[in-house]
């Protein structure tokens, strides 16, 4: 991971020593590399180069606002899915004709505030929602640009809970009844067809899958043209994997070249591009920091009981994810297997497993690859306060989100009288 690089010694992000920040912010802490966030936009810009394509964060990977700020800034247009979110991205300056709104449960007031911010597009995912945004649009005296986000049942192959293009989840419109969903989208009042979207997965290290699922977008797209409904952009959706360990996922000069020479094979060369990559713009330009509490040397295992939990990163918990994990100063002498544990009373509480390190009590870790789908998924559980957030650029540093309080922790809610 370029930007986070040993020196002398010690782990650093970009040109800033993490011990330094961990001494000075304390931990949990998640660090992140605004020239990793930038090498991760300019990866997919340039492979753009000047084709019709418009880049999507799917921000739910990371919405911190110093995060959504970068991206608006680098030209960058959002994925959202939901009302909070457009929220945050609107907070960020992000322009909202080069936002998506996806998701299979919008709500009426998500609609109308998306209207209101007049986004680009909504990936409409039924028949019922379908209705109901024409009916807030119509009430608006507005009209909504939708794509149907069609599910092409292809196997992303990646962890069930993460892959979405199957027909076994709740995604997305099988795509043998489109056209009749399509068609019922025409004869709605304040609806405007613009495109078709699809989204098959998340971490994927293949790109097989995207052009199983491409294929069939664009045969549903020569049937909708003899229907006479026209397609102006097709959305991919997201998902290119990271490098957690030994993953060689293809780049977006990969996916986005094979997918202009597929348009223009088939002539639809004219229609323009969306992607909504999210893990891939963040999820290596930041590193989650924690102190070792103690060591202990049970009869089947070791464990490093740790400060940062599951509610700090969830993904091992819940995917059973693979996160690398550093020693910030690596210590000479014999290495130990080691369970890297926190502290909330949850067996499902672990962070990495049968890790080798050479590690004493009060040494601060590095877990890697923690920029996307890490603090969007902290919560509170165990009363645990979310940790603190801090953007690296070159030598300076930025606190982009204060540490929980422990009166944050008891904000909004009242006792019975
Ligand atoms: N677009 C849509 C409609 C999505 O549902 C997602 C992610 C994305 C774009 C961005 O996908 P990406 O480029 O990040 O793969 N929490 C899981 C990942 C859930 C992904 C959900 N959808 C994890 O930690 O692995």
């Amino acid at each position: 991971h370029p930007y986070f690089q040993f020196r002398n010694n010690v782990l650093y992000a970009e040109d800033v020593p993490l011990d330094h920040l961990a001494d000075r912010l304390g931990t949990p802490l998640y660090v992140y590399s605004r020239a990793a966030l930038k090498a991760a936009w300019e990866s997919y810009r340039s492979a753009v180069g000047q084709r019709p394509v418009l880049v999507c964060y799917g921000m739910k990977a990371n919405s911190n606002l110093a995060v959504l700020k970068e991206f608006a800034r680098l030209g960058a247009g959002f994925d959202i899915v939901s009302g909070g979110e457009l929220k945050r991205a609107l907070a960020a300056g992000a322009d909202p004709s080069r936002i998506v709104f996806s998701g299979v449960g919008k709500q009426a007031w998500e609609m109308r505030d998306a209207l209101a911010a007049k986004v680009k597009c909504f990936n409409v995912e039924s028949e019922a929602e379908l209705r109901r945004l024409s009916e807030v649009a119509q009430d608006m005296g507005a009209r909504a640009p939708v794509s149907l986000r069609v599910n092409p049942d292809v196997d992303a192959q990646t962890h069930p809970y993460i892959s979405t293009g199957l027909k076994e989840n709740k995604f997305g419109i099988a795509i043998e009844s489109a056209p009749d969903v399509y068609r019922l989208a025409q004869s709605l009042p304040a609806l405007e067809i613009v495109g078709v979207d699809c989204h098959i997965g998340s971490q994927l290290t293949d790109i097989s899958p995207y052009f199983d699922a491409l294929e069939k977008l664009l045969d549903l797209i020569e049937r909708l043209a003899r229907d006479g409904i026209g397609i102006r952009h097709l959305d991919l959706g997201g998902g290119l994997g990271i490098r957690y360990t030994d993953e060689t996922p293809p780049s977006p000069k990969a996916l986005i070249d094979r997918v202009f020479e597929r348009l223009e094979a088939r002539g639809l060369g004219h229609l323009h591009l969306v992607l909504e990559p999210g893990r891939s713009l963040v999820g290596n330009a930041g590193v989650l920091l924690t102190t070792v509490q103690y060591l202990k040397h049970a009869e089947a295992r070791n464990f490093a009981i740790v400060d940062a939990a599951m509610n700090d990163l969830l993904r091992p918990a819940l995917y059973e994810a693979y996160h690398g994990v550093r020693a910030v100063h690596p210590r000479a002498g014999e290495e130990t297997l080691y369970d890297i544990v926190g502290p909330v009373c949850e067996s499902a509480d672990w962070l990495a497993r049968q890790r080798k390190l050479a590690i004493e009590q009060g040494d601060l870790l590095a877990v890697e690859s923690a920029g996307a789908y890490s603090m969007a998924m902290a919560s509170n559980y165990n009363a645990r306060p979310r940790a603190a957030e801090v953007m690296v650029d070159g030598d300076k540093y930025y606190v982009v989100r204060r540490r929980e309080t422990l009166d944050d922790l008891l904000k909004g809610e009242s006792t019975l009288p």
